[in-house]
């Protein structure tokens, strides 16, 4: 079934593709579950909708499983971006908490993903094609459900117990996903094409909502970890604002990395802790174990990006 020797743009395009699917397929997945959990009563049709998405991402997810042993990056199966230690409790209790039912099967088969060994299957590109293909239809269909329900929300339509930040942030991820999907459908490889300042652009942000979203889930009697989640959010707003302040300069790049890696870290820790106090209901609050351990997901994701950039990538041209 494997060949060696292949040809390394091909080799390239499978395993960003798989890499990308692996998390976002999930990360979109969940954001279904979200909404879903979120939708009162009389909008039944709204979480009915919801819940085909997420059954539609559970499909795209199983296609990237099955397709991805022995062709992941190692890089991405040990940044617990895809899963953490935390994943499966989290679902589980999610589940039993919403009455949502979570196919955590899947998790179990991600949790036993072997790494790349540097041979591609024959004739798998084509597949990969058509799964990123249909991932980007569906993408494009669950962003403009997510704008649709945002429009409902901003223009008192309905009520949700999302808050109107929450459908733009995961409307946004959507957007990047999409973004992503398309570089690698033209074979702009995502390596290659996604430079490091669009990507901080994008998650430095994504990180201050987090923070800013678990302040305001937060029971107000939670004072201490409403003080760290807002510190959080101000850390990362001032990210931000050196960001846009100092550019591409090649000078300040490497510090602003290094800051940008401390504070991923500082929030990875502040979300993974969170995470096993609410597992263990010690957390007075709005939030659902498995909303945080998606939130940890994507900070490992963004500090897996930081982290494993190539150094000097940025000197060419600044
Ligand atoms: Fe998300
Ligand atoms: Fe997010």
């Amino acid at each position: 079934m494997f060949e060696t020797g292949n040809v390394p743009m091909i080799g390239n395009f499978v395993r960003e593709s798989l890499d990308l699917h692996l998390f976002f397929a999930r990360i979109m997945k969940e954001h279904a579950i979200f909404m879903q959990a979120g939708f009162l009563p009389k909008d039944v049709t709204y979480a009915q909708q919801a819940e085909r998405f997420k059954c539609q991402y559970d499909e795209i997810l199983k296609e990237a499983i099955m397709l991805s042993d022995c062709t992941a990056s190692m890089a991405v199966l040990e940044s617990r971006e895809l899963v953490t230690d935390k994943t499966l409790r989290a679902e589980q209790k999610t589940q039993d908490l919403t009455g949502i039912p979570i196919d955590r099967s899947l998790t179990i088969e991600e949790l036993k993903l072997k790494p790349d060994l540097g041979t591609i299957p024959v004739g798998v590109e084509m597949h990969i094609c058509a799964l990123n293909q249909k991932t980007r239809d569906l993408t494009t269909s669950f962003a403009e459900f997510k704008a649709h329900v945002l429009e409902q929300v901003t223009q008192c339509c309905i009520t949700t117990n999302l808050f109107p930040s929450q459908f733009e942030h995961v409307y946004e991820e959507a957007v990047f996903y999409l973004k992503l999907l398309e570089r690698l459908q033209k074979n702009q490889f995502v390596d290659n094409r996604v430079d490091l300042f669009e990507q901080k652009v994008f998650w430095d942000e994504i990180m201050r909502e987090h923070a800013e979203f678990v302040r305001h889930l937060l029971d107000p009697s939670e004072k201490e970890r409403c003080r760290k989640a807002r510190d959080l959010a101000q850390l990362f707003d001032q990210l931000e604002q050196k960001l846009k302040g100092e550019g591409l300069a090649a000078a300040s790049f490497e510090r602003l990395t290094q800051e940008n890696i401390r504070a991923t870290l500082a929030i990875a820790e502040f979300k993974a802790t969170g995470t096993e106090s609410i597992l263990a209901c010690q957390v007075k609050s709005l939030l659902s174990p498995l909303l945080t351990d998606h939130t940890l997901r994507e900070a490992n994701y963004y500090l897996r990006v930081l982290q494993t950039w190539k150094s000097g990538y940025y000197g060419k041209g600044c």
